[in-house]
């Protein structure tokens, strides 16, 4: 039996990680342990996902979040090592691009554990990011760089990565795919009285747009503009409640929410018109439930969202051209893929 550390810590993490854990769980020849670090932590940021996405218990339940990047980074780093010294795993498993990958990346490949990243090769090219700061680093001790999209493999080979790079597709689509077989229970859209109504979904949080007053202040002006179309339902990140305090005045026709889970949110978006949002996931998951989307961001790492005539940036009046199909994201496979791609490269591995 081989032994994988699955790293993960936010929201988008354990959607991504449940197709593949899900998978994982009676597998013949690889063992998963998982190390949740506790960047996210409230029930319906963290808790809801894994029971709705049936993903086990985390073995190792850390309370990480909080504080500064370099802190919360630096608490996780410890930790995980301390965690990887003592289950010597064969590979680390790290999603995405939040401080938890950043931190899993950094411990495994400081071990000498290859590191297997998926969704490997993503860019913005602003590293004011803290996201694609994290990415690069990652993706730079990757044994394993599984990729979405063809860009992001390009990316990689401009940044001189060109082993151990394969293209799976997106274990998002996957996601979206197990959302749909199942009927949401409690019928957000009902609870909400939307039935009948044209509505947009909205979510913000991104650093870039929080932390700066007068960029937030210009796009609760974009938003309310918005408004003036189609009510906008905005299920509020932590991080964002905390900058919309005294501010409901402003947000005519904007309903305010708290952080829904994952298959009230699948069945938010495809029910409505319109999605604006500053989350990669987002951008994405609008196309799968074939909605126009508007991102909340002065550049995308998911550029064919935008060559696809799917989505725009708020920064543009039009879409570029009209919609076509995109083939990258896969069919629905990508946590199958994953999973061979680590068999193969362990097979390889062992017979070094
Ligand atoms: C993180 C990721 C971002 C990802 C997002 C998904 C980094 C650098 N950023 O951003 O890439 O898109 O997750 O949501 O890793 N908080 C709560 N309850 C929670 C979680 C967070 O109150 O369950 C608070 C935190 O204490 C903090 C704030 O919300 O004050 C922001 O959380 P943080 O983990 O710093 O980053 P996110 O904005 O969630």
């Amino acid at each position: 039996m081989a032994k994988i550390i699955t790293i993960i810590g936010a929201r988008p993490q354990f959607v991504k990680a449940a197709t593949i854990s899900r998978l994982l769980e009676n597998h013949p020849t690889l063992e998963e342990v998982v190390i949740h670090t506790g960047q996210h932590y409230d029930d319906n940021m963290s808790e809801i996902f894994f029971r709705q996405l049936k993903m086990g218990k985390p073995k190792y339940e850390l309370s990480l979040g909080g504080g500064n990047h370099g802190a919360m980074t630096g608490r996780m780093l410890e930790k995980i090592e301390e965690i990887m010294l003592k289950e010597q795993p064969d590979i680390t498993l790290i999603y995405g691009d939040t401080n938890s990958t950043l931190a899993g990346a950094l411990a495994a490949s400081k071990l000498h554990i290859p590191v297997v990243h998926v969704e490997a090769g993503l860019r913005s090219f602003n590293k004011k990011m803290p996201e694609e700061l994290n990415r690069i680093l990652a993706d730079h001790v990757s044994a394993l760089l599984l990729c979405p999209t063809s860009t992001a493999i390009n990316n990689l080979k401009n940044e001189g990565i060109n082993k151990g790079v394969f293209h799976i597709g997106d274990v998002m689509f996957d996601a979206t795919k197990f959302a749909s077989q199942i009927d949401d229970e409690t019928s957000i859209i009902k609870t909400l009285g939307i039935e009948d109504k044209d509505y947009a979904v909205c979510t913000l949080h991104r650093a870039e747009n929080t932390d700066d007053q007068e960029r937030f202040t210009s796009l609760l002006s974009f938003l309310r503009n918005q408004a003036k179309t189609q009510e906008i339902i905005f299920p509020v990140h932590p991080r964002t409640k905390k900058l919309l305090k005294g501010r409901e005045a402003e947000l005519t026709n904007i309903r305010l929410i708290e952080p829904i889970g994952y298959f009230a949110m699948q069945k938010l978006m495809s029910q409505s018109k319109l999605i604006l949002t500053d989350s990669g996931g987002l951008q994405k998951e609008a196309y799968f439930h074939g909605k126009p989307c508007i991102t909340l961001r002065d550049e995308t790492e998911w550029v064919e969202t935008i060559n696809s005539g799917w989505n725009r940036l708020w920064t543009q009046d039009e879409y570029i051209t009209p919609r076509s199909t995109i083939t990258e994201y896969g069919n629905g496979n990508a946590a199958e893929l994953t999973i061979q791609q680590m068999e193969s490269y362990l097979s390889n591995k062992f017979r070094h």
